[in-house]
């Protein structure tokens, strides 16, 4: 970018001086949407098309448009052609170079457009992109899931409530969980996708035009579904960037849990997992060091894209009706965000297929925590006994072992005949997390039934 060409504003007429050169900076919105130079370019060409149809710009006329317009993308691919500050932004820069080229014909882009449906136009079509490509990053990290949903099927692990030992569930079931919650972030991008495929142009400064303008046109040359309804709601609109926004939030939120569990499975204490070197660094200091930083950094991000998303509420929510310039500062949190979910994808795709998972080290733990109580309290439901009377039969139980230094596994069955009058030499078969894995069969439940359900379940929703 330069700043040292002073070219005049194209709406410098009004004024007869230029603005101050603070103010040129503070007012520039380049270093955020020169990125849309593309999409400028290809909503100005289709408005010139449009311009074409309804008899605006004769057929040479549109010709030499077009062709001007293909040549300066060129140039701005090339890097032959940068912009100044003086002249704003994207879209202006790009005007006063089709000027340039072509003169006062040049100067009949702008007709019936403001850069307030202008900038609208570009967000939604660069919008449209970003999201198509997050989400096939984000359907190539659901099946990585699912390969390893089916890899780790068959181990068993402690799971907590609370950081605390709870029930004996199947690895593959937890691994699926996360499948559920990055599916539904699937679908809240969809959803932000629709909302941001409706076009904008057309709607001019605030109130549409005099001009006989074909909204349908353009939007059929731009692709989009549909058009916007509302002139004023239109150019004031920033909801399809919210809805992107929290989609954004609830992903990255899924990435910080996932990361978080992940970390604490990696320490020595728990040992469950060994993370790819790839994804560790190294301490400058202490040589033993091998840490997880790629998702302490997944969760350390996830804040700024959180704030991402009350950051543009914020900007949005005393803005009177319709354009304000607050409503240039929609691009920051955004593009924050989308790089932000696509580095996370980038990493945690190839970070969660790169896990080992340590299963002698993790039967270690299944003998703690007395992660059986709950099937014994519900051996004396089926027994007759009422639930309530089961977990203080139960909690007794897990006293006197405390006591005694025993697990529920090391219990005599005289010991268990003592405790209640139920308990029979049946109880010994209940006693092995697997069998409490699998009889957890209700649906959606952890056994290995119910996890193949899911699996082929998700495996339809990703057309596998
Ligand atoms: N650069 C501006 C933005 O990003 C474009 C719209 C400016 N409109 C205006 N009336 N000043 O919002």
């Amino acid at each position: 970018m330069s700043n040292e060409k002073k070219d005049k504003a194209l709406w410098s007429g009004r004024f007869s001086s230029t603005p101050a050169d603070i103010m040129q900076k503070f007012s520039q919105s380049l270093d955020m949407d020169w990125r849309f130079y593309k999409h400028d370019i290809l909503g100005s060409k289709a408005h010139a098309k449009m311009l074409g149809h309804i008899g605006i710009l004769k057929p040479d006329e549109l010709n030499k448009i077009t062709k001007a317009f293909d040549e300066i993308e060129e140039e701005i691919t090339n890097g032959e052609f940068y912009p100044t500050i003086s002249l704003e932004d994207v879209h202006m820069n790009i005007e006063a170079r089709l000027i340039e080229k072509l003169g006062p014909l040049g100067a009949k882009i702008h007709t019936g457009r403001s850069r307030n449906d202008q900038v609208a136009t570009d967000y939604r079509l660069y919008m449209k992109d970003a999201i198509e490509g997050i989400q096939s990053k984000l359907n190539l990290f659901l099946n990585t899931i699912i390969e390893k949903v089916q890899e780790d099927i068959d181990v068993i692990i402690p799971g907590f409530t609370h950081l605390q030992h709870a029930q004996p569930i199947s690895l593959g079931h937890y691994w699926m969980a996360f499948f559920w919650k990055f599916h539904r972030d699937l679908k809240r991008f969809q959803i932000a996708y629709e909302t941001t495929d409706i076009n904008p142009l057309g709607s001019g400064a605030l109130a549409g035009s005099t001009l006989p303008l074909d909204r349908e046109f353009t939007k059929n040359e731009l692709h989009f579904s549909n058009i916007t309804e509302n002139s004023l709601d239109t150019v004031s609109d920033r909801d399809y960037l919210l809805e992107f926004l929290f989609a954004a939030s609830t992903f990255v939120l899924h990435t910080s849990r996932l990361s978080e569990d992940l970390i604490i499975w990696n320490t020595s204490e728990f040992d469950f997992i060994e993370l790819s070197n790839a994804f560790c660094t190294g301490s400058s200091m202490m040589p033993n060091k091998k840490n997880p930083d790629a998702l302490e950094l997944t969760r350390g991000k996830t804040s700024g894209v959180l704030s991402s998303l009350y950051d543009l509420m914020i900007n949005t929510k005393g803005l009177s009706l319709t354009y304000n310039r607050d409503l240039q500062e929609d691009k920051r949190p955004v593009f924050y965000s989308i790089e932000t979910v696509n580095m996370i994808l980038d990493i945690m795709t190839p970070l969660i297929k790169g896990i080992r998972v340590k299963e002698e080290s993790i039967a270690h733990h299944l003998n703690k925590g007395f992660l059986l109580a709950t099937d014994v309290a519900e051996y004396l439901v089926l027994k007759g006994v009422p639930f309530r009377d089961t977990h203080s039969i139960v909690g007794r139980l897990v006293q006197y072992c405390l006591k005694e230094n025993k697990t529920l596994e090391t219990l005599s069955i005289e010991e268990w005949k003592t405790q209640h009058t139920a308990f029979d030499s049946d109880i010994l078969s209940i006693l092995s997390p697997r069998s409490a894995v699998d009889r957890r069969s209700t649906f959606g439940g952890t056994a290995r039934t119910e996890v193949k359900r899911q699996i082929e379940k998700a495996k339809a929703l990703l057309n596998l």
